[in-house]
């Protein structure tokens, strides 16, 4: 049970370690007048936390979920709609997987499509990851699919035409009022770009997450040796 608890707080300070490196890129490279993008999950949240003590510096931030906004809110950072904000400079978020092109699998909590719209807006991404999240393929990780509620089982149907097994995430809602399918079975996924456009084909599907089309820019990847900086390699 020792053991356990020491292997949950080492990932939770690795955690930390890539949280502090995107704070202090993000005090060097943040413009006074642009916006900062904030993604969900455990590794942002340690990035919301510390950010919390520089929020003099920015002037708003852009949330990917409801839970990430009122995280930021509860530290008393402004959170913006993002159509008011004209786009942001910089967007961190964590993920659920990484390759060495820095393609991603996301949404294992469920922000996918927030997330990706985020991304697509920002003028750099910048990932933060603990190592286990570097794998040499994608797709050992169920890649979620966020659906339209009524056109559920038509997804799941076309997603095994495909090769994949859509599982249903139970009793999930996503901020947008819709539901979640889990892709298993994908891996290895040889051509992440190309399985990204064919899932988002699929009438029904509003995104899913994988993050190959437009990757990260910068991986902050922390390791018991210390934090890497890690850009694409093509
Ligand atoms: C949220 O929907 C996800 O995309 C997260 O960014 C991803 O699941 C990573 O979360 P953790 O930092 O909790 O591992």
């Amino acid at each position: 049970m020792s053991l356990k608890r020491s292997q949950v707080s080492k990932q939770d300070q690795l955690k930390q370690a890539a949280a502090q490196a995107a704070i202090d890129y993000v005090l060097k490279n943040l413009e006074d007048d642009s916006y900062l993008g904030i993604g969900t999950g455990s590794t942002a949240n340690c990035f919301i936390d510390l950010l919390a003590q520089h929020k003099g510096r920015l002037k708003g931030t852009v949330a990917s979920s409801e839970a990430s906004a009122q995280r930021l809110r509860d530290h008393g950072i402004s959170v913006f709609e993002l159509n008011n904000t004209g786009g942001v400079q910089i967007y961190v978020d964590g993920a659920d997987e990484a390759n060495p092109a820095l393609e991603l699998i996301k949404g294992g909590g469920g922000a996918l499509t927030r997330e990706k719209i985020i991304a697509a807006a920002a003028e750099e991404f910048v990932c933060i990851a603990d190592q286990s999240k570097l794998v040499d393929h994608l797709g050992d990780f169920a890649v979620p699919v966020e659906v339209i509620p009524m056109a559920r089982s038509y997804v799941a149907r076309e997603i095994f035409k495909l090769g994949g097994e859509a599982v249903y995430r139970q009793g999930v809602v996503t901020d947008n009022g819709n539901v979640i399918l889990d892709i298993q079975r994908l891996h290895p996924i040889a051509t992440p770009k190309a399985l990204e456009e064919k899932l988002n084909n699929i009438t029904g599907v509003v995104t899913n997450g994988l993050f190959a089309l437009r990757p990260a820019d910068l991986l902050f990847l922390s390791t018991i040796d210390g934090v890497q900086t890690l850009k694409p390699s093509h």
